[in-house]
């Protein structure tokens, strides 16, 4: 948040005299010669046309900050023209020149998104200030998208909750990794929380005014995804009508999320590696090796490495993107962290919904601690922005909650898996750690009712304490 703030106010003094590429689209040659005179003075960039199909053609070509128009001009007119240039491309402003005759399309021309117009003749001052304007504005939009993007509390670091250990060792290792280039492999279930801290990582580090690209490796095709990533050329397969540039291209000099990276095939696999060991990638179709400066951020729902061990992922490739790893322990191994998530997303959904809730009661906190969360964090945020939408009362009860989460569930233990067999001592160490952390908070960490409640002595349940981790709180 603070560096965004930064960057803005330094963008600010530089402008004073915000310089820009021009296009200028006028059907007399008098008025491009001389106002092309007077803006290349002022130290602009300024190209020429005398219609709106050439205009059109030059905005396809090459990027304009603004775009200074007439209203008559033969073939395509101002007006048609600005409309194309807003369904095209919707970062160039446009300012509208006109004679005296034509001022009432000037006004249709601001209805439609113009930001000015200047009624010939053309003051020298007059359309020098517009311009201004117009490159402020522009800036100013864009650095706002930053903000947005950075201010969103999905991925605004200061906004991820997490008190538990086990979480706050993550916040440790993004913040060491956060400005390296190293690759960083998210392992978590489904719901913890793996494409947030993707975020936060790109967000956090030196490169968070360059572009995030995220791709979803499971929900595509192999052959779609391989041109989806590096880029085809023109021709290479049917139905590639155009070149193509990929999303590792796209994504240069900042980050691009891979999920699920562990239904990436064995080809895919030759090319992931190539790009992560040397840099380059070649489009589909193509022979041109192109050079791509990307920080690679991976996420996999599954252990990584018993899918090298069973053959379906190169050992090579793991060894490359496992440089920094980082478990994301599901929400039931942490939940002394359900309690502040869960008055979290109260507020944002309170926010969002215009609701004013002030508070989960005591019987309700006591569910969403009990319950285990087989869809993590994303099931928790789901249960409470449900019960803001439909509760009558001015706190979240028990029975605004979804029965999953309500009635005592009989899963509570995991069932075993035919190859999982472990010796009964330690099967039961996990659900004996969650039945003792519940009664922990559900007696506020007082250890003295907790032993009563669980009719065991205080040095037994000390040394559990101990033995689990849970002597930190
Ligand atoms: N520690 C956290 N603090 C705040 N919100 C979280 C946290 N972990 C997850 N969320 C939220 O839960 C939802 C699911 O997280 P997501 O990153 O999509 O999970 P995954 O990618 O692992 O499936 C998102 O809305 C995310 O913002
Ligand atoms: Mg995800």
């Amino acid at each position: 948040m603070t560096k965004a703030v930064e960057i803005s106010t330094r963008k600010r003094e530089v402008n004073k005299a915000m310089k820009g590429r021009l296009l200028l689209a006028d059907d007399e040659a008098i008025i491009r010669k001389s106002l092309q005179r007077l803006l290349e003075a002022e130290g602009h960039e300024v190209v020429t046309v005398e219609n709106g199909l050439d205009a059109l053609q030059a905005l396809r070509e090459g990027k304009f900050d603004v775009l200074i128009t007439d209203i008559n001009m033969p073939g395509l007119d101002g007006e048609r023209l600005m409309q194309e240039v807003h369904r095209l491309h919707t970062d160039t402003e446009v300012i509208v020149i006109t004679g005296y005759g034509t001022v009432d399309s000037a006004v249709t021309a601001i209805r439609d998104g113009a930001l000015d117009y200047i009624v010939k003749p053309i003051e020298d001052e007059r359309i020098k200030i517009s311009i201004q304007r117009s490159l402020e504005n522009r800036e100013l939009r864009s650095e706002n998208e930053t903000l947005k993007k950075t201010l969103n509390f999905r991925t605004n670091y200061k906004n991820i909750i997490g008190r538990d250990p086990g979480m706050r060792k993550i916040f440790d290792i993004i913040d060491a990794v956060a400005d390296t280039r190293a690759n960083v492999l998210i392992t978590g279930e489904s719901g913890t929380g793996k494409t947030m801290l993707a975020r936060a990582i790109h967000f956090n580090s030196n490169r968070h005014q360059k572009p995030f690209v995220e791709v979803n490796c499971g929900a595509l095709p192999e052959n779609l995804l391989e041109s989806e990533l590096f880029g085809h050329t023109k021709g290479s397969f049917t139905g590639a009508v155009k070149d193509k540039i990929g999303k590792f291209q796209q994504a240069h000099l900042g980050s691009i999320f891979l999920d699920e990276i562990s239904t990436a095939t064995p080809s895919l696999q030759v090319k992931l590696l190539r790009v992560l060991q040397d840099r380059v990638l070649e489009k589909v179709g193509s022979n041109e090796t192109i050079e791509v400066d990307v920080r690679v951020i991976l996420a996999t729902n599954t252990e990584l490495s018993a899918e090298v061990k069973k053959g379906n992922f190169r050992e090579d490739l793991f060894y490359r993107i496992n440089v920094v790893a980082i478990e994301i322990p599901p929400l039931r191994d942490r939940s002394n962290d359900i309690p502040n998530l869960a008055e979290f997303f109260l507020e944002y959904y309170n926010r969002e919904n215009g609701k004013s809730l002030n508070g989960i009661h005591e019987d309700a906190m006591a569910r969403l601690l009990a319950h285990n969360w087989p869809g993590n964090v994303r099931e928790l945020e789901n249960a409470i922005e449900r019960a803001v939408v439909l509760t009558r009362h001015d706190q979240i009860l028990p029975d605004d909650l979804p029965n999953v989460v309500v009635e005592p569930t009989t899963d509570e233990i995991p069932e075993l898996d035919q190859n999982d067999v472990l010796p009964l001592k330690q099967a039961l160490e996990g659900p004996e750690k969650r039945i003792i952390e519940r009664a922990l908070k559900l007696n506020k960490w007082n250890r003295q009712k907790t032993a009563q409640m669980l009719d065991v002595n205080r040095t037994t349940l000390f040394n559990k304490m101990k033995k689990y981790g849970l002597l930190a709180d």
